[in-house]
């Protein structure tokens, strides 16, 4: 499965409408994206805490209201010709994104246990439960999510060469969905035995010709890029 990373991250500014569509349209079939949570409890897509590197205003998302963040610019910063993008809220991502394709929320940051809740409620409103995996590198928080929640698929992501993934994922109390390692840091062992127990594995994010194909050898279920055009075409390349 291709995932775009933060939408087309390579070729569009991160976590916009128009880097979702890009992604889209460059045949992925999975988008990832991060979330943070507004004074007013209201759900951004916005990869850091504060407003500061991805777009024209300054400060933490959680002290602003829905309305303020949206008065920023959130394209300009990586081309002029995406000026005018905003940072788009969950629902506007979600009315973009077709059913069909899989949606993978990671949540940053719990914001004491808020987003959840809000997350949970969100994904029931919309429906959306079955192609939507929620991932974080906070484990309690996704542990939390499942356990509101018995139809969330939650997905593990970590940093490190840890000894024996699926084992560790194996000693939730829940049921884990998926494992999400920076791709450096898997082997095709990992893989083996993560997708024999059940496991999906979606590495990230990889973006050079010789990762995507590694990681393809690997047998890994799917691969977050900043660039899915490309690894699409490197697909359709093998396959021929
Ligand atoms: O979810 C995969 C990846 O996005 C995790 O790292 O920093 O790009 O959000 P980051
Ligand atoms: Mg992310």
């Amino acid at each position: 499965m291709i995932i775009a990373h933060r939408g087309a991250k390579g070729m569009a500014p991160e976590n916009t409408l128009t880097a979702f569509r890009l992604g889209l349209t460059q045949g992925c079939e999975g988008i990832e994206l991060d979330i943070h949570l507004t004074a007013d409890e209201e759900i951004v897509v916005c990869h850091d805490m504060t407003l500061d590197r991805t777009t024209n205003g300054k400060g933490l998302i959680v002290e602003k209201s829905l309305s303020e963040i949206k008065t920023f610019d959130a394209g300009h910063w990586f081309d002029e010709e995406f000026k005018g993008e905003t940072v788009p809220t969950l629902d506007e991502v979600f009315d973009l994104v077709p059913d069909n394709i899989m949606i993978n929320v990671e949540v940053k940051y719990a914001y004491e246990g808020r987003i959840e809740r809000k997350l949970v409620e969100f994904l029931r409103r919309r429906n959306r439960l079955s192609n939507v995996i929620v991932s974080s590198f906070d484990h309690k928080c996704v542990r939390r999510i499942k356990q509101m929640e018995s139809e969330a698929k939650i997905g593990l992501l970590y940093q490190t060469a840890l000894l024996d993934p699926t084992a560790y994922a194996r000693s939730f109390d829940v049921e884990v969905y998926s494992l999400h390692p920076y791709f450096q840091m898997l082997d095709s062992e990992d893989v083996l035995k993560a997708t024999e127990s059940g496991l999906y594995v979606y590495p990230y994010t990889a973006n050079e010709v010789k990762d995507l194909l590694k990681l393809t050898d690997f047998g890994v279920t799917g691969i977050i890029t900043d660039f899915p055009g490309k690894l699409k075409a490197l697909l359709q390349d093998r396959e021929s």
